[in-house]
């Protein structure tokens, strides 16, 4: 690149073509506009090889079009003819050295014969202009990025010395063009990325792990949590600080676990947290982990999300559901009216008879007193079975929240089948029960099963209502599903499942009866399902059908 310095003449040009050539990279250095720099660039040619005009086109992004870069002394009719031109053979000497990536040498225009499909002569001719070189400037990857052009007033063909000096600065231009296209390619991804991250709802957040320092976290910050971004920079614990007691230890064992690698490949966790004003929120946490070449975990980017409407609609949808499931059991329990009066009345009836056969012993002649105190005991106990019916009837109708403890289904199940025996007796329905016995507790609610287990009852009551051709019988069996699992199934030998839809009987609604809310069986799944458990009906070997349910052992 350095000229063959033979005199002073030589050098002192050397010399200061360096400093011109520093002072041009210091301009790319510090960010100076690129057509700043193709100015500046084409001036200093100007200078350096004096009588000759300068110019710089680029190749636009599409690669077809030429676009304006500099030409600080050429005339603006000139240069506006050059812009928007093809990048192809035939439009001009620019265009067919970028199109070819080969320098284009025309020195004499006047008796030049391309680029005549453009009249691309006539029009420099008419600017006075006589000779023009083009030479292409490549890009690092090897494509062209523009040209860079000579233009004289009079015929002329480059000297070893023009050839060096076009040679240096096309290699400066390339520099500065593509320096100036990255840093606004840049410029504009991260412009993108900071409006998408101003205007999304959801927080954004980059951390860095050892040390743990916040790099980014987008402005809704704020707004979820209340807390200024600035106050989270400053210190990047906070955020553990803001999760909920009954969640923060969860969250931060789980979260530590996974940076560990000892768990799940994905970040994606709930929880609550509590603003400085006390207010909770539920956010939704997603992220991912970036590792160095070794493997160690850097970084951690995520995304926070405020799902605290949606979690408010679940609860309410929830406690609709509990309310509905208390206003069905108490219609249920309607239904058992005649049945639990005469569980009541039968006790009733024997605490009065035996209050009065005591009254007797007392009163007799010499008093009867072990005869008086037995009748008093069974009176005592009499009364202890209508306390009984009535406790268990005010545990079915209290409207309590759910609870799930460890439940003996067992028992549960004898429970509700008090209740309801004298109703089937009525109905001429013969009731078995099949309990596997030592079983483990079942987890739930108490209620809740027993409510599963009425419904079934009711339903297979309803299904015997018409047959009259075959014994009609309800059986109530436990027995265990797998290691974990109890399966409860109440048959019947009714109608039947031929009418039905399989699936849709467990749909709200749905219903074959005349009376019938079809509210019955979409109840009973969400209380199996909200169990973990299973719920499904298969039509009874002979005639009638079996509904079973899961539920889950301690
Ligand atoms: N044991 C059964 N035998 C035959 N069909 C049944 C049985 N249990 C339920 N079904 C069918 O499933 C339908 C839906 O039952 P579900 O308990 O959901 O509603 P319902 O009994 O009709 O009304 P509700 O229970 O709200 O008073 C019933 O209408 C009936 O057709
Ligand atoms: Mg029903």
């Amino acid at each position: 690149m350095l000229v063959e310095t033979t005199d002073v003449a030589d050098r002192k040009r050397a010399e200061a073509l360096l400093a011109a050539e520093k002072q041009l990279l210091e301009m790319v250095a510090r960010g100076h506009s690129m057509s700043e720099i193709l100015d500046a660039i084409c001036q200093l040619v100007e200078t350096t090889a004096s009588g000759c005009y300068c110019s710089v086109v680029l190749v636009d992004p599409s690669g077809t079009r030429l676009e304006h870069g500099a030409a600080p002394s050429l005339p603006v009719s000139f240069v506006t003819s050059i812009i928007g031109r093809p990048v192809n053979e035939d439009s001009g000497p620019c265009a067919l050295a970028a199109y070819l990536n080969e320098q284009v040498i025309s020195a004499d225009l006047t008796t030049e014969t391309r680029w005549a499909a453009y009249e691309w002569c006539p029009m420099a001719l008419a600017h006075g202009l006589k000779a023009c070189w083009s030479t292409p400037i490549p890009s690092t990857t090897g494509t062209v990025l523009g040209a860079f052009a000579l233009y004289f007033n009079e015929p002329a063909t480059p000297t070893l010395l023009h050839q060096e000096l076009i040679e240096q600065f096309t290699h400066i231009a390339s520099i500065a063009i593509e320096s100036a296209r990255t840093r606004s390619a840049l410029q504009e991804s991260e412009e993108r990325f900071r409006r998408m991250a101003d205007t999304i709802q959801d927080v954004i957040w980059i951390t860095s792990l050892d040390p743990e320092r916040i790099l980014y976290c987008s402005p809704s910050f704020e707004r979820i949590w209340g807390l200024s971004v600035e106050a989270l920079l400053r210190n990047p614990r906070l955020w553990r600080d803001t999760i909920h007691p009954d969640d923060r230890e969860r969250v931060i064992h789980r979260l530590a676990r996974w940076i560990a690698g000892e768990d799940v490949s994905y970040h994606d966790v709930e929880f609550r947290i509590v603003q400085p004003d006390g207010q909770i929120r539920w956010i939704h946490e997603r992220g991912v982990l970036t590792r160095d070449e070794r493997g160690a975990p850097t970084l951690v980017s995520g995304i926070s999300t405020d799902i605290t409407a949606r979690k408010q609609a679940e609860e309410g949808l929830h406690e609709m559901r509990a309310a509905l499931a208390h206003v069905a059991r108490a219609a249920t329990l309607g239904e058992l009216t005649a049945s639990i009066a005469h569980e009541v009345n039968q006790p009733l009836a024997a605490v009065v008879m035996n209050g009065n056969a005591c009254l007797r012993w007392l009163n007799a002649a010499p008093p009867n007193i072990g005869k008086a105190r037995e009748a008093a005991r069974r009176a005592t106990h009499e009364g202890q079975r209508a306390a009984d019916v009535i406790g268990r009837l005010q545990g079915l109708f209290r409207r309590a929240e759910t609870a799930k403890t460890e439940v003996d289904i067992n028992d549960a199940i004898a429970d509700v089948l008090t209740l309801a025996r004298t109703e089937l007796q009525r109905k001429r329905i013969v009731l078995r029960t099949e309990f596997a016995p030592s079983l483990r507790p079942v987890v739930g609610d108490r209620v809740q099963l027993q409510q599963v287990v009425l419904n079934l009852i009711i339903n297979a009551a309803e299904a015997l209502a018409g047959v009259d051709d075959r014994p009609r019988d309800i059986t109530v069996t436990t027995v265990r599903h797998d290691d974990d699992h109890v399966l409860i199934a109440v048959s019947d030998s009714g109608i039947g499942l031929g009418g039905v839809d399989l699936e849709r009987i467990f749909e709200p609604f749905y219903t074959k009866k005349n009376s019938g809310m079809g509210m019955g069986l979409s109840i009973a799944r969400s209380i199996v399902e909200s169990h973990g458990g299973r719920l499904w009906a298969t039509p009874r070997v002979g005639a009638g059908a079996t509904f079973q349910f899961t539920a889950p052992l301690s």
